[in-house]
């Protein structure tokens, strides 16, 4: 029934499973384990043979109604939920290499994303190359051997820079690797990397999915045979479970995504030309500008530019320090994706571990600072910059 459903439908109803109660919302079972009516069911359950939860550390029915409204948005044949975003990156590279393996990643990404590449992934032998995501003839030249997968971040963090998801995932199957997209910036709702040639989309639910800034979470996206045969056993036995509370939560996140982040971008967008405009700002980075240097691939895959401004103030950190110390409605924070507006320092904060000339070379220059636009009147939100950037 839920094939033929619209994605408004599919986001308010996806996954339910209704109790004998007939309760509206969805049940919350929070619970860490199940019973068994007889010792034949707990053997059947673990066997793979009878249908059921045996412990939520492997299954949970909240959890479940979480990650199949996942699906039913994503287009995907199945999902597994993480406690964190970077749980679902961490165990969509892990479960799938082994010493030896190569990965090409695009160098424009999250710390922590980067962290994993650069410094866990080499210590277990296997070998990282990272290339500009925007430049289709580096990862030509870096695909040109045998790869086991491709990671990457696009829109990326915190440049907003774009990668060619369909250019680059025919580059990788041809080199034999799975493309892993972590579509953050982006939103399920403004990207769809599967049909774009993706086999593996990530998100850090604590983003837009919740939208509220409430709890952490994750999900990966693949299909069934990577689930059962890597995704799963790697999962179930390294234990970065969601809790039943916080799917719960992401659940009825879902609910209002699309409505949510269309309010995010018609705002971010306002704010882009605000700031592209703007007197006392050098430059700003947003893929729904026409100013944006990839604007055309911006077109070609994503529907909008996303709810994420990045901009230059000048001065150096100084100035970038003083201009959001000034900010009053906007808060600082290095999170994203929240129905408040948050303004970040990614060279002073998340981007801090990168060494100095590796951030220059990413833009990440120190007079940069990453806005998540909110769900505010965006009046207000003008406003505010503008007194920052003028005092
Ligand atoms: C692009 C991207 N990927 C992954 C993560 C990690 O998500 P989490 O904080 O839920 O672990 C974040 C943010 O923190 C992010 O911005």
């Amino acid at each position: 029934m839920s094939a033929g459903w619209g994605l408004r439908t599919r986001l308010v109803h996806g996954g339910q499973r209704r109790s004998p109660l007939g309760e509206t919302c969805e049940a919350l079972w929070l619970t860490s384990g199940f019973t068994y009516a007889q010792a034949e069911d707990a053997e059947g359950r673990f066997a793979d043979r009878l249908p059921g939860f045996m412990y939520s550390r492997v299954g949970n029915p909240t959890v479940r109604t979480f990650e199949e409204r996942m699906m039913l948005l994503e287009g995907a044949e199945e999902a597994a939920a993480t406690a964190t975003g970077m749980a679902a990156v961490n165990a969509a590279l892990m479960c799938q290499l082994r010493a030896g393996a190569r990965v090409v990643a695009a160098r424009c990404l999250f710390g922590s994303c980067h962290y994993i590449l650069t410094e866990i992934l080499p210590r277990f032998g296997v070998e990282v190359v990272l290339v500009d995501g925007r430049d289709l003839d580096a990862w030509r030249r870096a695909l040109s051997r045998r790869t086991d997968a491709v990671f990457l971040e696009t829109p990326g963090n915190p440049t907003l820079e774009l990668v060619d998801i369909a250019g680059v995932a025919e580059l990788a199957h041809a080199a034999g690797a799975r493309v892993i997209v972590d579509n953050v910036f982006a939103t399920p709702i403004l990207q769809r990397p599967l049909p774009l040639g993706a086999d593996i989309v990530v998100y850090s639910a604590t983003k837009h999915i919740d939208g509220q800034g409430r709890c952490l979470g994750g999900v990966v996206l693949c299909d069934a045979a990577f689930k059962r045969d890597l995704l799963q056993p790697y999962l179930k036995h390294t234990g970065p479970a969601l809790s039943p509370f916080n799917a719960w939560t992401l659940t009825k996140g879902l609910e209002t995504l699309d409505l949510r982040v269309r309010e995010h971008v018609r705002s971010a967008e306002a704010i882009a030309r605000f700031l592209e405009q703007h007197p006392r700002v050098e430059g700003v980075l947003y893929p729904g500008l026409d100013s944006h240097p990839q604007r055309a691939l911006a077109k070609r895959q994503m529907s909008a530019g996303g709810g994420l401004v990045a901009f230059r103030v000048g001065g150096g950190r100084e100035r970038a320090f003083a201009v959001v110390n000034r900010l009053k409605l906007i808060a600082i924070s290095n999170n994203l994706g929240d129905a408040k507006s948050l303004a970040t320092h990614p060279a002073s904060t998340t981007h801090s571990r990168i060494p100095e000339s590796e951030r220059q070379e990413l833009g990440i220059t120190e007079d940069l600072i990453r806005l998540s636009v909110g769900l505010e009147d965006v009046e207000d939100l003008m406003a505010d910059l503008n007194q920052a950037l003028r005092g």
